[in-house]
Parts: C-alpha cells; structure tokens; sequence
C-alpha cells in the first residue's frame, strides 16, 4: 500500500514509464486497492465526446478502501484528529475502527431514512467531523455526495439542490467561525422553499441551539443514528459510479457540477497524496481546507484516509484566538505535513512575525500551498519563517476538475524554485499551448497550460449536462484537456502558473465567474448593467471590482453600493462581494456589443495608459470617464 516515489531519479523513470506504458503503470498501482470485482480494462477514452473510463467494470466500494481495509492492521491508529474553533475545547480524535463505526452507523441512518444508491445528498455542514463521517456514509450507501460550502447563500444553495436534484440535505444548526457564530438551518430552511426535490433534513446538533424543525422532514442527527449498528455492509459499485458532485464556477453561467467517480478518484488521490507530502506511517497530517472545497475532499478526507494516514480536520480560522492559531495548532498536534493557501500565508504575513517565532514548528516535514499562485514575497517567509528554511515547499497546482494535484514537487524530493509548482506527477502530460492550439516547445516559454492524456481523477461530466463539459473542457483545443490557465515553463522544464485566463476571478483560492457575480448585481432595481472583473490584491491575490451602470445615477452612491453587496451577498455569499464598484455612464463595448474586458481590467489595475487600442470602441468617450473616475 506504500505507493511513495522515494528519489527523484525514480520520478524521473516512473514518470517515462507513466507517458510510455499508462496503463501498466496505473495497473500497477490500482492493484494495491481492495476490489470487489477485478477491473477487465485500465483505461478508455477520448477526449472527443469526452469519454473517459478508468478501471473498467471493476467493482469497488471507496469506503472499504478507506476504512475497512485498515481495521486489521491500523485498528487503533488515528484516523482523525479535530481541533476546534475555540482552543479551550477538547479536540477530538477517532482511531479508524471508530471511524469506521461511526460512518457505518450514519450510513444506516441514512438508509433509514430513506436515501438509496444513486440518490443525491447536499451537505451544508460546519467543520466537524461529521461533515467527514457523512461524506463517507454516503459513499458507503452508493448515494452522491455534493457539499456546499457553508458561507454560500440560500440561493446558491437552491441552484446546486435543484440542478442536483436532491433528495437530503445534512445541515446544523449553525457553525462556529472565528468570534462568530452562524446560523445554518435557518438559510437550509430558506434555500427549501425553492426547492422540491428534497425529502428530508438531518440536522446535526453543533450550537445546541433551538431551530426551525419540520415535522415529518426535519431529523436531528443523534435521533437519526441512535440505536443504529455500527456495521453496514458497503455497496457494491461500479469504477465509474459516481461518488460526489462538487460545483465550481466557470466563465458563463451559473456554477457546474463537476463529477468524479469512485475507482479513479480512489486511485489518484491516495497516489498523489503519499507522494506529494512523502507521508511515513506514523506522521500527523493537516490541511487547512475546507470540505466544502475539493482540496478538503480529496486532501483531508479521500486521499489520507485512503491510505491509513491520519488527518486533521480544523473548525476555526487562522486568525482567531490570534494570527498564531496555526502554529499554535502544529505544535500542539506535533504536524508533520501542514497544507494551506496563499492567502492564508500573506494574511499571517502581514500580522507581523511575533505570532510565528513564538512556536517552535519543530515537527513539521513538508508545508504545502495551493489555490492560487504564490508570490516570491509570500513564498519566502513560509519557507524561512514557518518551515525553518529546512521543509520543502509543495506548491501543488491542480483543479476541482483535476480531482488531484497535478503539477507539484515531490516532498524533498524535487528541485524547488520559489513560485514555481515545478515538474508534473507520474501520468500527468502538462503542455503549452499557443492561440492556435498548437504545442510550444523548448524552454522559457509561456501558453496556455493544457493536458495531453487522461489521467485517474480526470472530471467525467458536468452534471446533468455533458455538452457543457465537452465545450468548456474540451472544444478550445481539440485533443486536449484545456485548465484555462496560463503558465511559463523555465530552461528545467518547471512550470510556474500565472492564472487564469478565462472570466474566472480567484478570490482568496475561491473561484468565481465574473457572469455569476454580474448577474447578481444585474438584480438591482436601478441597475442597466454591469461588468466585473479581478485586480490584484494584496492578501486575497485577486479582489472584485465591478463596473456598473444605473438607469438613475446614484444621489448616495455609497448606499448604492452597499445595497449592491447584499445583493452579491445574497445571490452568492458573502465571499463574493466586490471590494470595489464604480458607477459608470456605459461600458466599452465593441460595435457588435461585446465588452471590452481588458480595458476594464488595465482600469482596475491600476494601469489606465496601458489601455491599447480603443479606436474600434462603439463609444470610446466612455473610457475617459472610467479612466478619471477609478477608484
Ligand atoms: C488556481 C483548487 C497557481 C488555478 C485546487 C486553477 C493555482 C484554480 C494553484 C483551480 C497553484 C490552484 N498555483 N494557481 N499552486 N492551485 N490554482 O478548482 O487558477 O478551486 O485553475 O481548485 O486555482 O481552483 P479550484
């Protein structure tokens, strides 16, 4: 089960066997796992349709891989460890037979009430270990899973129910996050009227607070499991069942859902996870994410557990008590792997460097980010500050449709390069592409970063609608698996990524489609229209800046924007809201209408004399009043 890479010489012949033999190579590593049913075939596709099918009609059950495969050997060993909110509450620890037991005894309740294979369950849950145990039940049972992040609206909330169609959703009464406190139940209850598809609420008791409950709908979680036994024989599935929906913004539209399946994603999670952090047996293992996120699904929970590590999962937020929590937590649990996100690392930059020198960080092995690029700034204190300059930075750049990392050092293992996410996993062929779709050789180079090859945990479908995936996935560029990032590589062959050159704004590691955050603002009673799009920030790495048009120009402007934001806040969540709004007399457009984006984005830049031709604009006079009036 050990299936670490241990030199880099190795990566380098594992990595030529990967690209010369695929199938060898996967066949090799999914014969580790535990299958019900052998697999006839390692791997089908085209990425024409897109068709793409791993491990063909093997039977599996992700669960047993997670859990129950570990009980002889691993029985007593930690499988997950909580750390909460607040300091001063106990933190939780589950050995896997615990575990184990737990998430048979939901995925009873879950039967219980009423939820079968294939049935689709929204997860709108707190940071607690239920939020894991649920996951996996649901696995366990054959249903689909889809979390919610909790600080999306009632209405985002709805759109995923209702495209998922789902027929449960688990919620709480409301979570702990920082100094605050929120309500849950009373947004589920909310986003419900909306939507009809959904049978029945389990509500997990988290603030012992008194809440809404619908007869004959509504259940507490300790009703639910009491009395369930705590072994549930797991369902047969098939390879290419689903396992979980997860949505994510792209450039049109409202959010999709991207699918992934039990026996790839098994397979290339576990792979990715042992050898992007080098994790030995006995090591603590934290990633700061949240479930609600794929790098929670597949690196707190999947991934890890998958191979008998144990995981740490973490309520709170990395500034409450203080900007020491972090390493306040490393030390506590004595974290050996420790995950997190650039926009956490320069938010505690900024702090000051007294919280970090208090603790002592001795454990820690390799640290890791993702989510967005990292900057040299930032890059270097994580690595002299918290690291010691002695751990390895794993920056990993992957995708909630690449369901893994796919471009990441190697634990200590590969050369590392400040703001570079270095060389491609095993399997993984990472390419440029030029405007044309045609492949950029040599060195020192920039394009479009593109995927020659399916890999494992590749995306299978947009939920509900393939034709989305096949266009916005796979049309771009024909033969390839387009990221909508744009990436250099240097004379080693690194790759460094720059960002998205789609209409997705990645907000603090968060994605958002500049449509969806349009067509929220476009709800205002006074508003003609608008156009958003992402400027650095500081901290968050991109900001939100809309530009917006009124039917009457605003007396108060900033009660205009502040209605604005509660519309983004409720249409979307709060993390979505835009830093900055400028009311303007009309948007540069082309004569046939389309917007000029990229005027816009050099305004927010902060960078009006780079703005380039503007002689083919309907109205170039509305440039100068963008330009005078930027904030
Ligand atoms: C960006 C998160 C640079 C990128 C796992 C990608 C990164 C998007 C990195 C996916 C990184 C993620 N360096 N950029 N190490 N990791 N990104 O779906 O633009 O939430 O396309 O998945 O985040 O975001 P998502």
């Amino acid at each position: 089960m050990d299936l670490r890479i241990k030199s880099f010489k190795e990566y380098e012949e594992k990595y030529k066997q990967s690209i010369e033999d695929p199938d060898h190579f996967w066949d090799q590593i999914a014969q580790t796992f535990q299958w019900q049913q052998a697999y006839k075939e390692v791997c089908k596709w085209n990425f024409d349709e897109p068709n793409v099918k791993w491990f063909l009609e093997g039977k599996l059950n992700i669960t047993e891989n997670a859990l129950d495969r570990h009980l002889a050997t691993r029985g007593n060993k930690t499988a997950l460890i909580w750390e909460a909110n607040d300091p001063n509450t106990p933190s939780q620890k589950f050995t896997y037979r615990e575990l184990y037991e737990r998430v048979c005894e939901f995925s009873n309740a879950l039967k219980a009430q009423g939820i079968e294979k294939g049935d689709r369950i929204v997860l709108y849950m707190p940071m607690v270990p239920e939020l894991a145990i649920a996951c996996l039940a649901s696995a366990r049972i054959g249903a689909v899973h889809s979390v919610v992040f909790a600080g999306f609206s009632a209405n985002a909330m709805a759109d995923r129910i209702n495209d998922a169609q789902a027929k449960m959703v688990i919620t709480a009464d409301g979570l702990n996050r920082g100094a605050k406190q929120v309500a849950l139940k009373t947004v589920v209850d909310e986003a419900l009227e909306s939507c009809h598809s959904v049978e029945k609420v389990v509500v997990f008791n988290c603030l012992d607070w008194k809440v809404n409950m619908e007869e004959g709908r509504d259940v507490w979680w300790h009703d639910a499991t009491n009395g369930m036994p705590a072994e549930c024989k797991a369902e047969v599935m098939d390879s290419e069942d689903i396992l979980f929906i997860l949505y994510t913004s792209g450039s049109t539209g409202k959010p999709k859902g991207v699918v992934h399946t039990h026996g790839g994603y098994m397979v290339y999670t576990a792979f990715s996870f042992q050898n992007v952090f080098q994790y030995e047996e006995e090591d603590i293992y934290w990633c700061t994410a949240d479930i609600g996120w794929i790098t929670g699904h597949s690196y707190i929970v999947y991934g890890p557990l998958l191979s008998g590590a144990t995981t740490m999962m973490f309520e709170g937020v990395p500034t409450f008590p203080d900007a020491g929590r972090f390493w306040q937590v490393c030390d506590k649990h004595q974290v050996n792997q420790f995950y997190t996100a650039p926009t956490a690392i320069r938010a505690l930059m900024a702090c000051g460097d007294e919280h970090v020198d208090a603790t002592s960080l001795s454990s820690l092995k390799v640290i890791g980010t993702v989510g967005e690029p990292i900057n040299e700034e930032a890059w270097d204190w994580y690595y002299e500050k918290v690291g010691k300059g002695n751990c390895p930075i794993v920056d990993t750049w992957w995708q909630t449709e690449t369901g893994g990392i796919m471009i990441s050092g190697l634990g200590s293992l590969s050369p590392m390069k400040a703001s570079y996410a270095g060389y491609p996993l095993p399997g993984v062929q990472a390419v440029l592409l030029d405007q044309e779709g045609k492949e950029i050789e040599g060195s020192d180079i920039e394009g479009y970063l593109a995927i020659k090859n399916p890999w494992p945990s590749i995306i299978r479908t947009t939920y509900g609608d393939h034709e989305r995936c096949r266009t916005t996935y796979f049309s771009h560029y024909k033969g390839y698996y387009f990221t909508g990032d744009g990436a250099k590589r240097d004379e080693n062959g690194m790759f460094r990524v720059i960002g998205r050159v789609d209409d997705v704004i990645n907000v603090s590691g968060h994605r958002f489609g500049t449509a969806e955050i349009e067509d929220a603002i476009d709800n205002h009673e006074n508003v003609v229209e608008s156009a958003v799009v992402g400027y650095p920030h500081e901290i968050k790495g991109q900001g939100i800046y809309a530009y917006v048009v009124c039917e009457i120009e605003p007396t108060d402007p900033d009660a205009a924007r502040a209605e604005i934001i509660d519309i983004v806040s409720e249409q979307i969540g709060k993390i979505a809201k835009p830093e900055k709004i400028q009311f303007v007399s009309g948007l540069p457009k082309t004569r046939s209408g389309k917007i000029m984006r990229r005027i816009l984005r050099k305004v927010a830049e902060g960078e009006p004399d780079k703005l380039g031709d503007t002689s083919t604009l309907l109205d170039p006079s509305v440039v100068d009043d963008i330009v005078q009036n930027a904030l």
